[in-house]
């Protein structure tokens, strides 16, 4: 496998998985480290580029974080951005200070055509700036850029000159092409930024020189070759839960040693209408790959579990524990493996503070942890490096179905998590109704959408949604009855990293819809709720 490497060094902003993204799309390998990383960690890598992030401190002030100047003399191109270009200018002795004006959202920037970083850009933006932002028609050395910072660079350090500039911001970039380095005060990142996705290739492919060979159906034939030489004859155990990532990883592992393979599905009944059966289809011995499927219907047994138990904390617990258990009572009739494979990918690497700089942790997001007493001698984890969407491609070159490879995330508590309260058989049953209903509607609207805007997906589309039952009953009248049920409230995020999100506008018409259907269908539910709030200050999930 082709390792050539570009290195975000990570300083705490909000955007930096966005920018190892956005270079693994120029295909180009990418990984974040912490800026606390020794520089010999760094030259150990032997990367092409380095780039330093944005990150939410003012440089100058005392123990703000920073670097070795050792950086710059690597011999290697360095681009800093927001916070990084700042970093950059102060420690080689420019000047930055706190900015009379705050710089927010989208800006105009006057760049320079004539620079390896801003070639040809203004020109897709002058072709589109008038219909993207109406009262401006930019020309070919303008572009529009997001800006966030409250310092500024007001002095460069000797050698660099300003390539762009706003109407607040003397150097909105700045380059020293003799030594490498490169500064962009705004956030190429960000898709606001037009053209931004360029200026990142010109400087990964360009200026670093890398060839971009970074590509996911190399990735998928390199790591079933390195899976089949490293496990050898050995016996391989995975925990399936149907998701994107374990099922990839499976199938990985199942076209590297087949029936070595054992999966454990455990069907906790807290899974969506159908999706036990969906995934037993999927990869059960009448399924599409070679292993060996066992699937553990254990709802009762957590029914039984969650049995009065209403904090959510709790359950998170139980659940958690509980497919444990079951997945070491399983491990234990298959005897000794050598192998236990878990679908971790990289986000999950870098926000448990092995890579980058992140210091949110949600160690409830991954079902109970590990088993203690499964006999393995070591894990594999071979969706380690990639980000989601590049899991999602490795499943496409794998063959597995488009509806698993593009599901909605799915907590690992389940429905547990949808359910306010105390979790009972009959709870699952009304929100695995409504839910499906819910999901049945939106697809329907975006499939006309689809049929009638050249396949594009409708602007509210969301990235997550879903129905919840609320733990409050309360009084209806249906025909000449009173009743008296529950409330479901129906879910719908955008969000790009799943850390924040917005509540989507879903048509308001697909919402009495929704609403009709399940007070009609949905024996137990006498009102629906759509849920406005954004996150923060609400979570995604209801618990
Ligand atoms: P929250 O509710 O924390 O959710 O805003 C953010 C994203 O994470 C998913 N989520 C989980 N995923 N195990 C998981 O694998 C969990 O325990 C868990 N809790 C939340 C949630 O669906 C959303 O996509």
């Amino acid at each position: 496998m082709d390792r050539e490497m570009v290195i975000v060094l990570d300083f705490g902003g909000q955007y930096n998985q966005l920018v190892a993204r956005r270079v693994r799309e120029c295909n180009v390998y990418c990984e974040i480290l912490s800026y606390k990383q020794d520089i010999g960690e760094i030259r150990k890598k032997n990367p092409k580029g380095i780039i330093l992030t944005g990150g939410p401190n003012s440089c100058y002030e005392e123990g703000a974080p920073s670097y070795t100047n050792e950086l710059f003399e690597m011999g290697i191109p360095v681009l800093g951005l927001c916070y990084g270009a700042q970093l950059m200018m102060h420690q080689l002795g420019g000047k930055v200070e706190a900015a009379e004006t705050r710089e927010y959202g989208k800006k105009k920037v006057y760049i320079n055509p004539e620079t390896k970083l801003f070639a040809g850009v203004g020109n897709k933006a002058a072709e589109i700036s008038g219909r993207i932002w109406p009262d401006h028609d930019l020309n070919c050395n303008e572009t529009i850029c997001w800006m966030s910072h409250n310092d500024y660079i007001s002095v460069m350090p000797d050698g660099f000159t300003a390539i762009a500039h706003t109407k607040d911001c003397p150097v909105a970039a700045a380059q020293d092409e003799s030594r490498q380095l490169y500064a962009i005060q705004f956030h190429p990142e960000v898709l606001h930024t037009i053209s931004g996705k360029e200026m990142l290739f010109h400087f990964v492919r360009d200026i670093c020189g890398c060839s971009g060979s970074w590509r996911m159906d190399s990735f998928a034939r390199a790591q079933i070759d390195s899976l089949r030489e490293k496990i050898g004859d050995g016996k391989v155990l995975c925990a399936l839960s149907g998701g994107v990532d374990s099922s990839v990883a499976a199938v990985l592992l199942s076209k590297a040693v087949g029936k070595q393979l054992t999966c454990v599905f455990v069907d906790h009944g807290l899974l969506r209408k159908n999706e036990g059966d969906e995934v037993e289809t999927i990869f059960g011995p009448d399924g599409n790959y070679d292993l060996n499927f066992i699937r553990v219907n254990a709802a009762d047994r957590y029914y039984e579990k969650l049995a009065g138990v209403t904090d959510p904390e709790r359950k998170r617990k139980i659940i958690g524990e509980e497919f444990i258990r079951i997945f070491e009572e399983e491990a234990k009739k298959i005897g000794k493996v050598d192998y236990l494979v878990q679908g971790t990918i990289y986000p999950d690497v870098v926000e448990s503070g092995l890579g980058g700089e992140s210091v949110t942790i949600k160690s409830h997001h991954n079902v109970g942890g590990l088993p203690e007493h499964v006999d393995f001698r070591e894990i594999i984890e071979p969706l380690r490096d990639l980000f989601k969407d590049e899991v999602r491609k490795v499943g496409l070159e794998l063959g597995i179905p488009e509806q698993l490879v593009f599901r909605q995330p799915f907590p690992g508590p389940g429905l547990g998590v949808r359910i306010v309260g105390e979790v009972t058989a009959d709870k699952v049953r009304i929100v695995q109704d409504a839910d499906a209903i819910f999901r049945e509607e939106i697809a329907r609207k975006v499939d006309m959408w689809r049929n009638t805007s050249e396949n594009s997906l409708p602007d509210w589309m969301p990235d997550q949604y879903f129905a919840a039952l609320t733990d409050m009953r309360s009084v209806g009248v249906m025909g000449d009855e009173r009743t008296y049920d529950y409330a479901v409230a129906l879910r719908a995020v955008q969000t790009i990293d799943f850390m924040t999100a917005e509540s989507a506008q879903i048509p308001w018409e697909v919402l009495q819809t929704v609403m009709n259907r399940i007070i009609n269908e949905v024996k137990g539910v006498n009102r629906v709720f759509f849920d406005l709030t954004s996150k923060p200050p609400g979570t995604i999930e209801m618990e």
